[in-house]
């Protein structure tokens, strides 16, 4: 057992991740270790409080270190992600949440004026949209689908640990119909990233994330879109929202699509980078 100041152990870390990670991602990387294997807080660092290192420990930090330099993702290692303030369970069968989706949480929360509203998450992965939903508008029923048995498995998961109301169903949108209706919302996140993006993205997203989750052909980027449109005209309630979070490349094609199923109020958000991420319609 040795000691060192939290400072210099989260000096040591940064540099010994910075072959693999720019500034920022290798400081928030070394503060996510000192949290999750010494219980180190934000304010210990502060205080430069002093940390007791155990061989154990130790070894577990290097072998941390050597995943994360192997880009494995912070969240795969320690099995959790945060998510509109909520800790859910990840694994390689379900997207890893990202923090643009917790935009769309922000926007349909905000949009929202039914107590009681019947939402539909199509896509759901980890829960993270459903089980947010669910609990940020209490008196809402939540339903969710995947094609994906083990990303159902994890959502379930998640909602029975985050004790969010969620009914799940098996469903392959792309071949099946929304086995329910009278939704007054309906969202989806769905697989949005061409096949010819794949080379530009960093190895901790094409490594760790499930491709059923973000790929689709660049034959047909809007398939799910237009079937996932088309399909929510005869499921929503008249005056129901869709919402959809998506490719920045697509905005005005998915906006223009929308209106062809005639959708009303058809808008376009842009994400906090500036980019276009969301776009809304209203079933007239
Ligand atoms: C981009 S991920 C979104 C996951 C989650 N909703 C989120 O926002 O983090 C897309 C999800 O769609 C699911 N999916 C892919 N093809 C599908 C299909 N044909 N029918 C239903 N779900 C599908 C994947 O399994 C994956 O969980």
């Amino acid at each position: 057992m040795h000691s060192i100041f939290s400072k210099d152990l989260h000096l040591k870390i940064a540099d010994l991740l910075s072959p693999v990670y720019s500034k920022d991602e290798r400081e928030t990387l070394a503060f996510h270790l000192l949290e999750n294997i010494f219980g180190s807080s934000r304010t210990d660092l502060l205080l430069n409080s002093a940390i007791n290192i155990s061989e154990e420990k130790n070894d577990s930090l290097n072998l941390i270190i050597d995943r994360l330099l192997r880009n494995e993702p912070i969240q795969h290692i320690f099995g959790e992600a945060d998510f509109y303030g909520r800790k859910f369970k990840v694994n390689e069968h379900v997207l890893v949440p990202r923090q643009e989706t917790e935009e769309l949480i922000q926007l349909i929360v905000k949009k929202n004026t039914l107590t009681t509203p019947k939402i539909l998450d199509i896509g759901t992965g980890s829960g993270c949209i459903a089980c947010s939903l669910a609990l940020e508008i209490r008196n809402s029923e939540v339903h969710a689908l995947d094609i994906s048995d083990l990303a159902l498995d994890t959502a379930s998961q998640n909602s029975n640990a985050l004790e969010a109301n969620v009914t799940f169903l098996k469903c392959n949108i792309l071949n099946e119909e929304i086995p329910e209706s009278a939704f007054d919302i309906i969202v989806s996140n769905p697989p949005y990233v061409l096949d010819s993006e794949k080379k530009q993205m960093h190895q901790n997203v094409t490594d760790f994330d499930p491709h059923l989750a973000l790929f689709v052909s660049d034959e047909d980027p809007l398939i799910f879109y237009r079937v996932v449109a088309e399909k929510s005209k005869k499921a929503l309630n008249t005056n129901g929202k869709l919402y959809f979070e998506i490719n920045e490349k697509f905005g005005s094609e998915v906006k223009t699509m929308l209106h062809d199923f005639g959708y009303s109020d058809v808008y376009i958000y842009k994400d906090l980078n500036g980019k276009d991420r969301f776009v809304s319609g209203i079933c007239s």
